[in-house]
């Protein structure tokens, strides 16, 4: 029921907005009955979050680090998009054994049988401000959406809750609330940080691998770790995107996919002005909320 100023065609659908493609191919409505098992797992974001590195992450922790296979598919197939046509939810009926889901859907759009069977749901969630940049330099980057505005104005557009997936907090406080509510021990949400992993990438690495059950030895944390540090991934065409390029989705003449990797990148990026209306929004959101996030390495 709506067309954004974003550059090409997104619909608002239940209070979130989505790419024209994904609720033209009708896979919302399918999925509203598609069965998720108890050894699927699955990696939940707000775009531009840590999904890449944590879905990398969790890969390697679910094949006992069989860094071969990780090599020899790019992510797209290994770990498919829930909601997206491509790969699409055929691969996923397809894939045997315990299942990699990858999505960008609000907790509220989940499929019902994902908190029902007891499904896991690993939520990486990352500050807002360092969220906004990544997320604008994505979508100047992306063909298929081929942003023209510049900084101050896709700043706004966040702020108003304007893009794909969008409004933000809705998102991230819809999962954050799910994980307050269900904090025990046996909760099948595991919340985590892109902050927590930049600051502490093996003791995350470890805490998804227990949350899966799947201990693992300081060796194997230290090789994950390696393997999934930013420069490593930003030169690993698996995972880096670069097959982007063959495929016409990627304006080259953008930044990359693995673009800066860093927290705190937002000061180069926000003027005094920008930040002032940014820390409102933040502040309007969360005051209420036992959520913080760090903003500064
Ligand atoms: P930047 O644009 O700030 O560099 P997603 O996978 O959810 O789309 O998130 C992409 C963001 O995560 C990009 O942020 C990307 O560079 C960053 N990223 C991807 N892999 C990373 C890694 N191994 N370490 C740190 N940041 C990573």
């Amino acid at each position: 029921d709506y067309t954004s100023s974003m550059g090409s065609e997104f619909y608002r659908c239940k209070s979130c907005i989505f790419p024209g493609d994904i609720v033209k191919s009708g896979t919302l409505k399918k999925l509203e009955s598609l069965e998720l098992k108890h050894d699927d797992v699955i990696v939940a974001s707000f775009p531009k979050s840590g999904t890449t590195w944590m879905q990398e992450i969790v890969y390697l922790i679910q094949t006992g680090l069989d860094f071969e296979r990780a090599k020899k598919q790019v992510l797209e197939t290994r770990f498919p998009y829930l909601e997206h046509p491509y790969p699409g939810l055929a691969a996923i009926k397809k894939a045997e054994g315990p299942r990699f889901i990858k999505t960008h859907l609000p907790l509220s759009l989940l499929p019902k049988s994902a908190l029902e069977n007891g499904t896991k749901v690993i939520y990486i969630a990352r500050n807002p401000k360092d969220v906004a940049v990544s997320y604008y330099y994505f979508l100047r980057m992306a063909t298929f959406v081929g942003y023209r505005g510049g900084m101050k104005d896709f700043v706004n557009k966040f702020i108003k809750g304007d893009v794909p997936y969008g409004p933000y907090f809705d998102h991230v406080l819809g999962y954050w609330k799910h994980h307050q509510n269900n904090s025990n021990s046996g909760s099948n949400l595991l919340w985590i940080t892109y902050e927590d992993m930049h600051r502490d990438p093996e003791g995350c690495i470890r805490r998804v691998a227990h949350f899966l059950d799947r201990p693992l030895t300081d060796d194997q944390v230290r090789l994950i770790a390696a393997h999934t540090r930013f420069e490593s991934m930003a030169g690993n065409p698996s995972v880096n995107y670069s097959h982007w390029d063959d495929l016409g989705l990627r304006n080259k003449n953008e930044a990359p996919f693995m673009r800066s990797g860093r927290v705190g990148d937002w000061r180069r990026s926000f003027d005094a002005d920008t930040n002032r209306r940014f820390d409102d929004f933040i502040r309007q959101h969360l005051e209420s909320s036992e959520l913080k996030f760090d903003y500064l390495p």
